[in-house]
Formats: C-alpha cells, sequence, structure tokens
C-alpha cells in the first residue's frame, strides 16, 4: 500500500478555500481514488474543541503566542488521530488550512517569530508537510466582500482589522517565493470552474496524478 498524497489549501477570508476542497475531493474520487477532506483548526474530536476556543469570543482574548500554543494543540491532535493515519492508509488528505496558516496569521499577522513556529511544527507534528499547497490569493476587500454575505459567521480572525489582513496576503505570497516546490498561488478572481480547472492541473501535474 502506497502512502497518501497530502495536500493543503490556504489563504485569506473569502478566498474560496472549502468550494475548492470540495471540488478537489469529488475529482479525486471520480478518479478512484480515496481522500479525506477536514480542516483546521479542527479535523479531530479534540482539536474541534479547541477551534472553539480560537475563533469565539473577543478579538484579544489571546496574545500571538497563546495563539500559535493553541493551534498547534489542535494540529498535533489532528496529524496523529486523523491525518498521518489516513495517509498510511493510503488515503489522499485534503486539508483547508494547515502549518503556513501559523506562518502568516500568528507570525506574519500578529508578528510572533517565524523560527519560533518552525519549531513548534517540527515537534508537534514530527515535521509532517503537505506535498502541495495551494495557496488561493484574493485581494483583501474582494474576499471581505465575498464573506459579507454569509449569514452565520462569527468568527474572531474575521473582525481583525484591514491591516492585519494585508500583512496575511503578503505572508502567504513570500510563504509561496520560498518554498515553490511545495506550493502553488492560484488566482482565486476567476471563476469558481477556472480556478478547479488550475487546480486539477497543479494536482496532475506536481504529484501525477
Ligand atoms: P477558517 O475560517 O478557515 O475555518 O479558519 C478559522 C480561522 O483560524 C481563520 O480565520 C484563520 C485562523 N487560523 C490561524 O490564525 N492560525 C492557524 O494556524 C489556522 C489553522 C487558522
Amino acid at each position: 500500500m502506497s502512502r497518501g498524497r497530502f495536500i493543503s489549501f490556504e489563504g485569506g477570508e473569502g478566498a474560496g478555500k472549502s468550494t475548492q476542497v470540495a471540488l478537489l475531493a469529488e475529482a479525486l474520487t471520480s478518479r478512484g481514488i480515496g481522500c479525506l477532506s477536514t480542516r483546521e483548526p479542527g479535523g479531530s474530536r479534540g482539536a474541534e474543541e479547541i477551534r472553539q476556543l480560537l475563533v469565539q469570543g473577543d478579538v484579544g482574548r489571546w496574545d500571538s503566542m497563546c495563539e500559535a500554543l493553541l493551534h498547534f494543540a489542535a494540529r498535533r491532535d489532528h496529524v496523529t488521530t486523523v491525518i498521518e493515519p489516513a495517509l498510511q492508509d493510503g488515503t489522499w488528505v485534503i486539508c483547508d488550512r494547515y502549518t503556513d496558516s501559523t506562518f502568516a496569521y500568528q507570525g506574519h499577522g500578529q508578528g510572533l517569530d517565524i523560527t519560533f513556529i518552525k519549531n513548534l511544527h517540527r515537534t508537534a507534528t514530527n515535521d509532517i508537510w503537505p506535498d502541495l499547497t495551494i495557496i488561493l490569493d484574493v485581494p483583501v476587500a474582494e474576499g471581505f466582500d465575498r464573506i459579507s454575505g454569509r449569514a452565520t459567521s462569527d468568527d474572531r480572525y474575521e473582525r481583525m482589522d484591514g491591516e492585519f489582513h494585508t500583512r496575511l496576503r503578503a505572508g502567504f505570497l513570500e510563504i509561496a517565493a520560498q518554498d515553490p516546490q511545495r506550493c502553488a498561488v492560484v488566482d482565486s478572481r476567476q471563476t469558481t470552474e477556472d480556478v478547479h480547472r488550475e487546480i486539477v492541473e497543479l494536482v496532475e501535474k506536481r504529484l501525477g496524478l
């Protein structure tokens, strides 16, 4: 049984990640590939409980280090109980956000030291990285326009200011520039179908689908 492939999706608010995760999962399934769609923070029982602490409540309830530690507590549970067992089973894992979000949000957005985050990642996840990371890029104002239509969201991060979100976008683009072997940036201002087509081409090219 060969190990499954690990694909993560990243991007700021309103980049369209969840739609694209679902479309890619459908495309893989239709080609006979067993795949699991999951998300962070969350994706396992314990991590979903930690997610509530992270996304609810006052914007300033945690400092950046507390946030990173909570994200990595959730991530460790998710990796050890869900992601790694699935990969070992030959299942492909598609994850809506992973450690690049900690680099972007807590690092670039909130000023936490990037080396500290790298070290946490190494210890907490046994240094597991996706085989491919798709960064959906959208201008901040356009992303916010898209999410303003959502009825139910009370996400702390969506209430953080515009400058924070501008730093995030720049952070994701920097991550992609520093690790072009693993990362690919896709312009999410295209139609949903065109974004999906580009993603399938990337998966074919990079992972030999
Ligand atoms: P979601 O809205 O994509 O479900 O993610 C919840 C929020 O958590 C989102 O606004 C980004 C934030 N987040 C971080 O700040 N650091 C992280 O490491 C992860 C995975 C998410």
